[in-house]
């Protein structure tokens, strides 16, 4: 049912604080640690880990993308991401001391279900992080973490990727726990930062009018570009991607640092570029893609920056300014997609478009 909502997707939109807090109920103990009774990989083989590799397809591959931030910043395990349909082809390099990361929301995708079976045959331990219960790949894996973020139907994945990421967020911090590197009081607080984000997923949405007046602006674009550094990368790929999907706009994301070395010749005056600001905490990085966002704005690009509340810096140079609530750089991606989902969910309805079955799409490729 879309209980009054026109999409499943946009009911499922606003269906991600529950979604979110309910993928982290009961993850923490009485004493304060935090648990992940699913994963029953021993601690001692979980301490003998040498590297992770995350394999997954799609919007699960961004979530997957976020992740290596997180998981290199608090384990110092290093972290590779792949695309499943790549991973097999080309002989990856796994031993019984990779731990294999696989994500995916249906849990039946044909490329990452074959990327798994190739690292178990190479004997390493497999962790799925899966939507959908008893389905194929956390079958085929060694443990899984499940999301409950319900039933996904809009075949644009949203509270599927907000969920996904909060749970690789539980496993870096749990990886962190049992090999030593982040202790009671540090996850405490990251935990109690990860407890608040329901509420401020909330404030994106109740705040969205905003989003929905620019997609009203911008229906008949050709191209629109996303730009972003750090975790916002993969945040501005997840913006890009929803577009193509859900609006058949050509859509791009690139890494900020990256302007210079090309993207920079497509920006043309009235090109729309959305920019996700780090917060202002992390003053290096925030300085430099402010200093991206003059740069297209000079050669006439409209400029839509998505910044902390107050990010008056920031707000310069946007022609529209859309304001996150204030987190911790590694979280930014549960509130910087949200505004993101709800421009493309927006853009395609008022392109007349069929938001939760967009053409040539389906919601799970069992095919590789
Ligand atoms: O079910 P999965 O998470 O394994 O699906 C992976 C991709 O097919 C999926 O995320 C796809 O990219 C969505 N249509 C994105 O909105």
């Amino acid at each position: 049912q879309k209980d009054g909502y026109d999409w499943f997707m946009r009911k499922e939109i606003f269906e991600q604080p529950e979604a979110v807090a309910n993928t982290l109920l009961g993850r923490f103990t009485e004493k304060g640690d935090l648990t992940l009774d699913e994963v029953r990989i021993p601690p001692e083989d979980l301490r003998r880990v040498n590297k992770i590799v995350i394999v997954a397809c799609g919007t699960s591959f961004y979530a997957g993308l976020v992740a290596k931030y997180a998981i290199e910043h608090w384990t110092r395990v290093p972290c590779e991401v792949e695309i499943a349909s790549e991973f097999r082809y080309r002989d990856p390099i796994i031993d019984p001391m990779t731990l294999v990361v696989t994500i995916s929301q249906s849990g039946e995708t044909a490329d990452t279900l074959m990327a798994i079976r190739h690292a178990r045959e190479q004997h390493a331990k497999v962790i799925a992080i899966c939507n959908t219960n008893g389905a194929t790949i956390p079958r085929e894996s060694d443990a899984v973490i499940y999301t409950h973020a319900g039933p996904e139907i809009g075949v644009a994945s949203t509270k599927g990727f907000l969920t996904q990421v909060m749970a690789c967020y539980l496993l870096g911090l749990y990886l962190a726990q049992v090999r030593g590197m982040k202790y009671g009081d540090e996850i405490r607080a990251m935990m109690g930062e990860l407890e608040r984000m329901p509420g401020l997923i909330q404030q994106v949405l109740d705040d969205s009018q905003p989003v929905l007046d620019l997609a009203a602006q911008l229906k008949n674009r050709r191209s629109v570009l996303f730009l972003g550094r750090h975790v916002g990368y993969p945040v501005a790929l997840e913006g890009a991607l929803k577009l193509k999907e859900l609006a058949y706009i050509h859509a791009e994301g690139f890494a900020a640092g990256e302007l210079k070395h090309g993207p920079i010749a497509l920006i043309e005056p009235g090109l729309p570029v959305f920019v996700v600001v780090p917060p202002r905490g992390r003053d290096q990085l925030h300085e430099k893609v402010v200093s991206n966002i003059q740069e297209i704005r000079a050669r006439g690009a409209k400029t839509i920056v998505l910044a902390e509340e107050g990010d008056d810096v920031a707000e310069r140079y946007a022609d529209s300014f859309i304001s996150l609530p204030p987190v911790s750089t590694l979280f930014q991606p549960l509130v910087a997609t949200v505004a993101l989902q709800l421009f493309a969910c927006e853009l395609a309805t008022q392109m007349g478009h069929d938001v939760d079955q967009p053409r040539n799409l389906a919601k799970s490729v069992t095919v590789e």
